[in-house]
């Protein structure tokens, strides 16, 4: 296992350029099952859970090959359809492979994803909107057994925008005859980059980016040719807040203002100071952080996704803050960590109230999941008195690449240990 080690204080300054997203990176792969050829996909991140998927596509046969920074996936056999237990529990998202698969083959069997750190994320969503179409479902052995043989469109009404779920019907309308309408599905980046994806191999899809998107299913369709995967808006996130705690001056190439415009606003608030580039955005940090207060919502709202690491900044702002989780039950397991450091919080129900004080003091921490793991290196880097140490960052590894890299460039103390 690694560690993080950090000695905060420093304010960073410099560019950074941001990865391609994680959560388009795995629809879009998972898109590739859906007709054979050579599909290829720019700015793939080098991340945990993209080798997961990979793995498991590989092992239904899929062959995969990165050239110059481009992946380049076949799908023409698919010699299995089994998404197996061992490689699910580690990545919920496995789930986006039922959706294609079922499209293509009529067929799928996918280990049901469980509980995991920030709640118990179920899919019934997905299941009920498959079931509409035609499919045939049944739980065996833990694993989610799909059969049909004739998938036909539907009209959808998601009781919860899901952001995977939506996704996952996309690609299977995709593949059903005649026209699928999907009424309160999800509006977020990543969507709207799987639709365009899906557009270029001939797909006909309208309405993504609102909360209505029609499907013309059963269309002649080819591979994706060169599809630029969207910047991961959570990684630009993530590089602002670290300058507005630091009191940093730092650039962000591939960072886009209409994907953030919800987090931009809370920062300004907060006091930090961001300008629009030709590149990406400019954020400075304030030379005192202002307390604000926060809510997470489906986008466009404030992520749930940043909801750790904002709170790491209102742990040193001027005042008090109330933090609200709205998306998921237990998003507050980074708090306890927080605390660890001198923060001083205390949580009612998916409320958090959050006091600020000077500074966080430099500890050992624990990171729990992706973005509590974020939000203790950020903490990390304002604190003081020491090194912080942050164990158990595979978490980490799952959803930012080369984090402490692009740290490090931008002046950070922060290295990779082993222990
Ligand atoms: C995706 C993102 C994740 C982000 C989340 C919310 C990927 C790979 N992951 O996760 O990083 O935190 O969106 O922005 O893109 N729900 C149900 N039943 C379902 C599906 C969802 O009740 O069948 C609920 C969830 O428990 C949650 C809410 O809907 O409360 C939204 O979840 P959803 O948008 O589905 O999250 P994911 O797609 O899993």
């Amino acid at each position: 296992m690694e560690k993080m080690l950090i000695e905060g204080g420093r304010p960073l300054k410099g560019t950074v350029t941001v990865s391609g997203a994680k959560n388009a990176a795995l629809p879009a792969i998972a898109a590739c099952l859906l007709t054979g050829g050579w599909h290829s996909i720019k700015d793939v991140p080098r991340l945990k859970d993209i080798q997961t998927i990979k793995s498991i596509m590989t092992k239904m046969g899929v062959i995969f090959k990165e050239e110059d920074g481009v992946l380049r996936i076949n799908s023409d056999e698919i010699k299995e359809h089994v998404a197996p237990y061992d490689l699910v529990r580690t990545m919920r998202a496995s789930i986006l492979l039922l959706g294609p698969l079922v499209a293509r083959l009529g067929r799928a069997s996918i280990s049901m994803p469980g509980g995991c750190a920030i709640g118990a994320r179920p899919v019934d969503l997905h299941l009920k909107a498959l079931a509409a179409m035609g499919v045939e479902m049944f739980l065996d052995k833990g694993y989610i057994n799909a059969k049909v043989d004739n998938l036909r469109g539907a009209d959808i009404f998601f009781d919860i925008p899901t952001v995977t779920g939506t996704e996952n019907i996309m690609m299977a309308a995709v593949g059903a005859k005649g026209k699928t309408v999907l009424r309160n599905s999800a509006k977020e980046p990543e969507v709207s980059d799987l639709a365009r994806m899906l557009r270029s191999m001939g797909a006909r899809i309208e309405g993504d980016g609102t909360d209505t998107i029609v499907i013309e299913g059963n269309q002649d369709l080819h591979p994706a040719e060169g599809h630029t995967l969207v910047p991961d808006r959570i990684e630009s996130g993530t590089f602002m807040i670290a300058s507005a705690i630091t009191g940093g001056e730092i650039m962000i190439d591939g960072c886009r203002y209409e994907h953030l415009a919800s987090v931009i606003e809370k920062l300004q608030a907060a006091g930090a100071r961001i300008e629009k580039r030709e590149k990406g955005l400019f954020v400075a940090g304030p030379r005192v952080i202002q307390s604000v207060d926060i809510e997470t919502m489906p986008f466009p709202g404030f992520p749930t996704d940043l909801q750790a690491q904002f709170m790491a900044l209102m742990c040193v702002a001027n005042g008090s803050s109330i933090i609200r989780e709205t998306v998921f039950e237990n998003r507050f397991i980074h708090v306890s960590e927080l605390k660890r450091m001198g923060a001083d919080i205390s949580i009612h129900g998916n409320q958090a109230i959050v006091r600020g004080r000077d500074h966080l003091l430099a500890a050992p921490v624990m990171a729990t999941d992706l973005r509590a793991s974020a939000s203790l290196i950020l903490a990390g880097l304002e604190a003081r008195g020491g090194t912080t140490e942050v164990r158990r960052v595979y978490h980490l590894d799952r959803g930012y690449e080369a984090l402490e890299k692009k740290f490090q460039s931008l002046g950070a103390r922060i290295w990779r240990v082993p222990g």
